[in-house]
């Protein structure tokens, strides 16, 4: 028997095979598609209010019987100081400025019209809407969120990138551990927006392994067979890909990202916090090249918050300079198929 089967037992899934949430790529149609090939979807609620998160859960409902994962972002909210009031007025004039240098006329919000939604409100909707499987993202639970959600029989998925995040996150009774290795796709799902661990998956994983009881998936740089048989030997029970869907049919990248992500090159991939203020691995373009650097970083989630209308213009303008494009290190023939086939085609390669 190729596969580990204490996740999928957790679980209630056939396969241990994740589908990585992927905010602003992952849709409801991409985790309906991942429960038909017997695997786990996972449905990227992100920082989304209450409101829209509710919306969302009872769409994936309405599609598929089969356990899901509603994946939330978990951070810190940093307080609103009169340096950090500045400091958006500053950054937000000239990002608009870069962006009118470079023919995309756009009004960025004001902070007072921003909204900065605390994941407590989603875990009550979680609950309601009786989702029975988290994972989260960018740190952990609060303890009165962790009591609450075993209390209403949810499994708890936090993520890692580290051995001390993954033994405090075993500490506070989280049921399975998302070690994410650096090669991943996407933000950093660690604990701390400022100096991140930055530590490959070979040396995580295995470490995590001799110290965590917890069953563990590993997300960063699975691709195929091969890159799946290797930590499943380094002691991973499950195994998620995010880069691996990238350009699949349920995708919502449109195809000029997709046309762009198939074009990339090794040294295009990078770490940045440009677009977000939390590290996340993607394409470098001239976004990146004119802020990564520069006093210009507002901390999550007012980056992002700040940058997210410059995106949606630059999106429509199928503008790839000023789009965030995440991307994991593992380069490979970016499949068009549905995320049904391509998770399939992986599987029947394992079990060969
Ligand atoms: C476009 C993109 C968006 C992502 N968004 C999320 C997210 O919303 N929540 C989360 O927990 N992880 C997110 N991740 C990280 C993935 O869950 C996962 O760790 C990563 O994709 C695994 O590495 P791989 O891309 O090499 O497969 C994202 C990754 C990508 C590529």
């Amino acid at each position: 028997m190729f596969w580990p089967d204490t996740i999928s037992k957790k679980l209630g899934i056939k396969y241990p095979v994740i589908q990585a949430p992927m905010f602003g790529v992952s849709t409801v149609e991409m985790a309906v598609a991942a429960t038909k090939a017997d695997c786990l979807g996972s449905l990227a609620l992100a920082d989304l209010s209450a409101g829209q998160s509710v919306e969302l859960i009872r769409k994936i409902k309405t599609l598929t019987d089969k356990p899901f994962a509603a994946n939330i972002f978990v951070h810190h909210i940093p307080e609103l100081t009169d340096s950090l009031k500045i400091k958006y007025a500053k950054t937000k004039q000239f990002i608009e400025q870069l962006a009118k240098e470079n023919g995309i006329e756009v009004a960025l919000p004001a902070l007072e019209e921003i909204n900065v939604n605390s994941y407590q409100e989603q875990i009550d909707v979680i609950i309601q809407e009786n989702c029975k499987i988290v994972s989260f993202t960018f740190g952990n639970l609060d303890d009165q969120s962790i009591q609450k959600l075993k209390e209403n029989g949810v499994t708890l998925v936090g993520t890692c990138t580290s051995v001390k995040e993954a033994l405090l996150l075993e500490k506070s009774g989280i049921d399975i551990i998302c070690v994410q290795g650096i090669e991943a796709g996407g933000h950093r799902g660690s604990f701390e927006a400022e100096n991140i661990p930055q530590i490959g998956g070979l040396s995580l994983l295995s470490q995590i392994y001799d110290q965590v009881k917890a069953p563990l998936i590993y997300a960063g740089g699975i691709y195929d067979a091969k890159t799946l048989q290797a930590v499943k030997d380094l002691g991973a029970q499950g195994f998620q890909m995010g880069n691996l869907l990238l350009v699949s049919q349920e995708s919502a990248l449109q195809p000029f990202e997709k046309e762009r992500l198939k074009r990339v090159r090794e040294e295009d991939i990078v770490l940045t916090k440009s677009f977000s203020g939390r590290y996340a691995r993607g394409v470098k373009n001239q976004f990146i090249e004119m802020v990564e650097n520069s006093e210009y970083i507002l901390p999550y989630p007012y980056q992002n918050k700040l940058t997210n209308a410059l995106r949606k213009a630059a999106k429509s303008l199928q503008n790839p300079e000023f789009v965030e494009l995440w991307i994991g290190q593992s380069i490979h023939q970016y499949s068009e198929l549905s995320t049904e086939e391509i998770l399939k085609k992986l599987i029947e390669a394992c079990e060969k």
